[in-house]
């Protein structure tokens, strides 16, 4: 498996966040089936094998070819005894991937979201507001879906504003659409440089002085439209309480408020027991939670782990357990 360039695969360099935290919160057991969502580079899956050994599955699912191909390499080189079952697919999929994957149900989900320094840092794809590359941001780029490029392009501007605001909580969307829509009026709109400097032209001197790059937010924007992330999170999670056992157990790591709220929600609504209107005098819904909260409150990294890696800061672990028999 290879991807547009071999940088990927050559050197993958991603630093497992909270790595400790994850494994605790998965309560691993010798023997069972645990299943890594957003495989990467294997940096939490390799943490999560040591523990499941023997006789163990480990079961890695990623939608870019070059995660998972070096993935591979680095699960294979620990000669481990258990079973390893790569997974080219979005999380969307989750059912059919498991289906594929042959396994009656799963002890524990780990979902560590987002993109892989490996994917930030590659020349070509586009992910990055700090390096020059084509708007791309496709995380699967073998997948004929659409580009930041693209979606740039052939939005219109009440769409991109849209998207802007929803996506990146960018207070200045509207005047960025605007001259997004007034910029390729004259010529295309290409690189990840371009982009940057239409958005510093857009937004108020003023504005500009504080939060960073001021392009950061429409970057998170159009990678979350590209790569249609709140859609697949919402699926790959209600997928991933269908799978799980009894007592199995499902971590998320999240970066950003927009991930953290659906995960947030998704646990919630599953650990709700009595669901009829607060008006009925008596429950005729018999509905069950199927999810206890392990950690009510989200985990953080510790002060140690957020100065030797930076990305750890914004993370927040919740981490749920299946309840009920079913
Ligand atoms: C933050 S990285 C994971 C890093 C990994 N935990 C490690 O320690 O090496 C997220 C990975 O999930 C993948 N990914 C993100 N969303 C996905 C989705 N909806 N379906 C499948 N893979 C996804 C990305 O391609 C990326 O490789």
């Amino acid at each position: 498996m290879t991807c547009e360039g071999d940088v990927l695969t050559a050197e993958y360099r991603h630093t497992p966040v909270m790595l400790p935290e994850c494994r605790e919160a998965l309560a691993l057991k010798a023997g069972g089936s645990y299943c890594d969502c957003t495989l990467g580079g294997a940096g939490h899956a390799l943490g999560l094998a040591r523990d499941i050994v023997p006789g163990g599955t480990l079961i890695g699912i990623d939608q870019d070819p070059a995660a998972l191909a070096a993935a591979g390499e680095r699960i294979g080189k620990a000669h481990l005894d258990l079973r390893f079952v790569p997974l080219h697919g979005n999380f969307s999929s989750l059912d059919d991937l498991l289906v594929e994957a042959q396994v009656p149900g799963i002890d524990g989900f780990l979902f560590d979201l987002g993109v892989s320094s490996p994917q930030l840092d590659h020349p070509q794809r586009g992910f990055s507001y700090a390096r020059e590359a084509p708007l791309d941001m496709r995380m699967d780029p073998g997948n004929r879906t659409t580009t930041a490029a693209e979606v740039i392009h052939t939005f219109n501007e009440a769409d991109l504003t849209w998207i802007l605001r929803e996506y990146g909580e960018e207070r200045w969307a509207p005047r960025i659409a605007r001259f997004i829509v007034e910029a390729r009026a004259q010529r295309p709109l290409r690189t990840t440089t371009e982009l940057v400097d239409l958005v510093k032209a857009a937004i108020p001197a003023r504005a500009r002085r504080t939060g960073g790059n001021p392009a950061k937010r429409v970057f998170q924007a159009l990678r979350i439209a590209v790569n249609g992330e709140m859609d697949a999170l919402r699926c790959g999670l209600e997928a991933a309480l269908r799978w799980l056992n009894p007592h199995g157990r499902i971590a998320v790591l999240s970066y950003h408020s927009l991930e953290d709220r659906i995960v947030k929600e998704c646990f919630a609504q599953a650990a709700k027991g009595c669901i009829c209107p607060p008006e009925a005098p008596v429950c005729t819904c018999g509905h069950e939670p199927i999810l206890a909260h392990v950690t009510r409150r989200p985990l953080r990294a510790s002060e140690e782990e957020t100065k030797e890696n930076p990305r750890s800061r914004s993370a927040k672990l919740r981490v749920a357990v299946k309840v009920g028999t079913r």
